[in-house]
């Protein structure tokens, strides 16, 4: 069913997660932040550019910050502001059309954070109590007993995640009755009020609320670095209840406008951070008294050959690099298409380079080519489109394309852009105008007007995917005349040398 705006007649939000900022950004991060970019594109030439807000950032607030920090030589500001450009600079640099990036250390998000805590303190909801029990700072997560692992080292009582010894706190915290909302918010997602994609994690979800909640623990004492909880500023938030505040803080919480956007929000993030996006940030809005929000999607995760994409595996890749060598937009072509949105699945440099040759540089960049140069060697660079064609396949187009795009499946759109090069290809092939040159004129300009039309056609649906290519499709071919200078698509890359 396509999500076209019944519920949310003018306007769309859309967030990603916001990164933890003692690290660089790698093919994992580009993944969601493309996905969201794809998603506001989309939006934009629906609704218009000021009815979309597409929002990114940084989680800075974090006591990893401040290890990173320490390693690096430099204090907590002047590292958080050094980090937080090398993150805009990378998203700037892969054509990201943010509308905001937030970073959690700027005082519009102090604001807001302390306003809404302070509206949970004061439904009630907050009550002090002493916690005790095993805390990982490197996933800033709370962990039961039984949830610990042996570390690699055969450490006892390691984090699951990082498989490094957890700290066992025990201290005064204030506490949040997450179970008060349980059932409310199961109600949400069963009505669809709140929606959850993939189905899978719809129901990973479900079966988290099922097994029972507990009170969760939503301040630290004697931390250096977060928000200090308004109604006792000895107590610094817990960095993720802040950090899902962002969303309200982009939108222009507690100012009034703000429920414009958040009427129609959707959260893209990774399957690893469900539960905070769909059972504690949805109970604290309901405790806070805001709604839900629209839509949350998770999608999976890349390992890079195989493994997980970790720093102390050392195997993560810059995007930056791969778009030195190969562009933004295959980078964008491959993270979207390689795999199913909500599957997981691997990056491998090798098949990075075959998805670039097989379905760029043949199938796009090629067909283009031969239809352009053999439009200017023989019609004098001229062609005439036929506008009722171009109108009926842009309908089909909303079926095939927009679709699968507006549930963010951007994988079978993906599948259907490349689809009308590929069948271009193939009429082509059968219309061989090369041969028909020779007897008959107008058979041959025919096949390459109907060519131009399907490459016109491509470069429309392929714009918010891949926004560079489409731009030099049309530049290609403009107001009945071919350009020959705006150059190849996706040129032939030379392997690397083995001898570097
Ligand atoms: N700071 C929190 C999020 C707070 S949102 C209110 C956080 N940050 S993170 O830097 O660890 O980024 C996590 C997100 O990055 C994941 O949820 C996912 O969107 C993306 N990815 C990180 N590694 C990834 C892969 N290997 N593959 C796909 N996406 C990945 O968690």
């Amino acid at each position: 069913m396509s999500q076209t705006p019944a519920n949310h007649p003018n306007k769309f939000y859309v967030t990603t997660p916001i990164y933890y900022i003692n690290d660089r950004p790698h093919i994992g991060h580009a993944y969601s932040t493309i996905a969201a970019d794809t998603l506001a594109r989309y939006w934009r030439g629906q609704l218009g550019p000021e009815n979309v807000l597409f929002s990114t950032g940084t989680d800075e607030n974090s006591k990893k910050t401040i290890e990173a920090a320490k390693e690096a030589g430099r204090d907590v500001s002047a590292y958080t502001d050094h980090m937080a450009e090398i993150w805009k600079t990378t998203w700037d640099k892969l054509d990201i059309t943010y509308d905001d990036f937030i970073r959690t250390s700027e005082s519009r998000h102090a604001q807001a954070a302390q306003h809404f805590i302070q509206k949970i303190f004061d439904a009630g909801d907050i009550s002090k109590g002493t916690y005790e029990g095993p805390y990982c700072f490197r996933c800033e997560a709370f962990y039961k007993e039984d949830e610990l692992i042996e570390g690699e080292g055969g450490q006892k009582d390691c984090c699951p995640v990082h498989k490094k010894p957890v700290e066992v706190v025990s201290e005064e915290n204030y506490f949040f009755d997450l179970p008060k909302y349980a059932g409310r918010v199961r109600q949400a997602i069963e009505t669809g009020e709140l929606e959850i994609k993939p189905e899978a994690r719809r129901n990973e979800v479900l079966s988290f609320i099922d097994q029972g909640l507990d009170k969760i623990s939503i301040s630290r004492a004697n931390q250096d670095i977060g928000i200090p909880l308004p109604f006792d500023p000895d107590q610094r938030t817990y960095v993720w209840v802040e950090a899902l505040i962002n969303y309200l803080t982009v939108a222009g919480y507690p100012e009034a406008g703000y429920e414009e956007w958040w009427a129609n929000v959707t959260h893209i993030v990774g399957k690893d951070i469900i539960k905070f996006h769909c059972i504690i940030w949805p109970a604290l809005l309901l405790s806070a008294g805001l709604t839900l929000p629209r839509r949350v999607f998770a999608h999976g995760f890349f390992t890079i050959n195989g493994e997980k994409i970790s720093k102390s595996l050392g195997n993560a890749i810059d995007p930056l690099e791969l778009t030195a060598q190969y562009g933004i937009d295959p980078l964008r072509y491959y993270l979207l298409r390689e795999i199913p949105f909500g599957a997981d699945g691997n990056f491998s440099t090798e098949r990075f380079a075959e998805v670039y040759t097989s379905e760029l540089a043949n199938t796009i960049g090629n067909l283009v080519q031969r239809v352009a140069t053999f439009d200017a060697k023989h019609f004098d660079g001229k062609f005439l489109l036929n506008q009722t064609i171009l109108d009926e396949k842009n309908a089909d187009n909303q079926l095939l394309i927009n679709q699968p795009l507006e549930a963010l499946d951007f994988h079978k759109a993906l599948f259907h852009v490349v689809a009308i090069a590929s069948q271009a290809n193939v009429r082509l092939a059968d219309d061989a105008p090369w041969k028909t040159i020779k007897e008959d004129t107008d058979q041959a300009r025919l096949a390459i007007e109907t060519a131009v039309t399907s490459i016109i056609e491509l470069g429309s649906t392929a714009r918010y995917f891949l926004p560079n290519t489409a731009e030099k499709i049309v530049a290609t071919f403009h107001d009945g005349r071919v350009n020959l200078d705006v150059g190849l698509l996706f040129p032939r890359i030379e392997a690397e040398r083995a001898d570097g």
